[in-house]
């Protein structure tokens, strides 16, 4: 392939995906006709709609094209029409093929409160008005991978389900090292989350964090246990900078996030390699019950494309500027997930007052 400018492989995969995806297309139009960016864009398949057409939820040439793109920005997997497959067809399945092929580990995710949404928040608007959270969460490790696992017959002929947390040290050093990093360009204070007055696997967690954070002097380390962490971040959010955690600990930990902020609509991610290799995504699912209907809330796929810019294409003003557009659109209008007593607009609506806004 000969290119000149950068490349995106663009996987809308599921559900509200599409709908969610073409909206970030429409920035990256935009973006492009406007001379400020120079990028290539494919498309490819995964979650279930690769199934449907190829049998599998991550097809090679997915990851081949993958592989060669500069960075990935995905939709969402899933569906309720796949939940009776074999666990290996299931969508997720294709989600977390590609973050161990590509060795994402460090997964950004950002909670930040938008001012004209803080009233939408699950909590007190004065609880949420300026939050600014980022929960590093580690990728391609823990529970999510750990060998063995499986469903096999124990004494008495019952069935017992096992799964194995592990964490070898380098895989805590260098998502503590992402952490660190991210922390002293923020506001120099990082969290720790683990479970270490039960788990083994926490404890050596938090002895190689203790030992990295040596060599961040400028950061202000704490620990807390996962379920106090839960509990502290819906007491007093604010208290937060930046958070690092565990698999599965990170993934339930940024959906309580999401709340704080009003809507799960609004929440991009990032998957990291280490060298420069990157998947964007929002982390709202695929919805499927309001798939298709146009409805659904496009700004964390716009800011996944956000994240997307700064992080793989090296474009920090333009995406400054798209966080900003995305800001000021929400002053303007809101779709039904954050509408509150204003008119609803479309999904279509959302993504032009975002390019709007950006050109305005
Ligand atoms: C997420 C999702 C995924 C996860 C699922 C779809 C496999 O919940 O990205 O947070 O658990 O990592
Ligand atoms: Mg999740």
């Amino acid at each position: 392939m000969t290119r000149s400018g950068k490349h995106i492989l663009l996987l809308p995969g599921d559900g509200i995906g599409p709908e969610v995806v073409a909206e970030a297309v429409k920035v990256i139009d935009y973006l492009r006709g406007a001379g400020e960016i120079a990028v290539e864009c494919d498309y490819g398949l995964i979650g279930g709609s690769a199934c449907d057409e190829c049998g599998v939820p991550l097809p090679d040439e997915t990851l081949k094209a993958a592989r060669r793109s500069d960075a990935v920005l995905m939709g969402a997997v899933g569906g309720p029409q796949y939940e009776r497959l074999p666990r290996e067809r299931r969508p997720e399945q294709g989600l977390l093929a590609i973050r161990r092929e590509l060795g994402l580990f460090a997964n950004l995710r950002p909670a930040l409160s938008f001012a004209p949404l803080a009233a939408c928040s699950a909590l007190k608007e004065e609880k949420v008005s300026g939050l600014d959270l980022l929960i590093v969460r580690e990728l391609t490790g823990g529970v999510y991978f750990g060998e063995p696992r499986g469903i096999r017959t124990a004494s008495g002929g019952l069935r017992e389900g096992y799964n194995t947390m592990v964490y070898r040290e380098d895989e805590i050093e260098r998502i503590a090292r992402v952490a660190f990093d991210a922390a002293q360009k923020r506001g120099g204070k990082l969290c720790s989350v683990d479970k270490a007055n039960v788990l083994e696997v926490s404890e050596l967690w938090r002895d190689v964090v203790e030992r990295v954070a040596r060599d961040y002097p400028g950061v202000r380390l704490s620990h807390l246990y996962v379920d106090n962490a839960a509990m502290q971040l819906v007491r007093e959010p604010k208290q937060f900078d930046v958070m690092v955690t565990s698999n599965l600990f990170g993934d339930i930990l940024s959906d309580l996030a999401a709340m704080l902020t009003g809507s799960i609509g609004l929440l991009p991610s990032a998957s990291l390699n280490g060298a420069g290799a990157g998947l964007y995504e929002p982390v709202h699912g695929s919805a499927p019950d309001i798939a298709g209907r146009q409805i659904a809330n496009p700004l964390a796929a716009i800011l996944s494309l956000a994240m997307l810019l700064r992080h793989s294409l090296g474009l920090p003003e333009p995406a400054a500027r798209l966080e900003r557009a995305v800001a000021a659109a929400l002053a303007r209008v809101r779709t039904a997930d954050i509408a509150g007593g204003l008119a609803a607009v479309s999904t279509a609506q959302m993504g032009d007052a975002v390019v709007e806004c950006y050109a305005g």
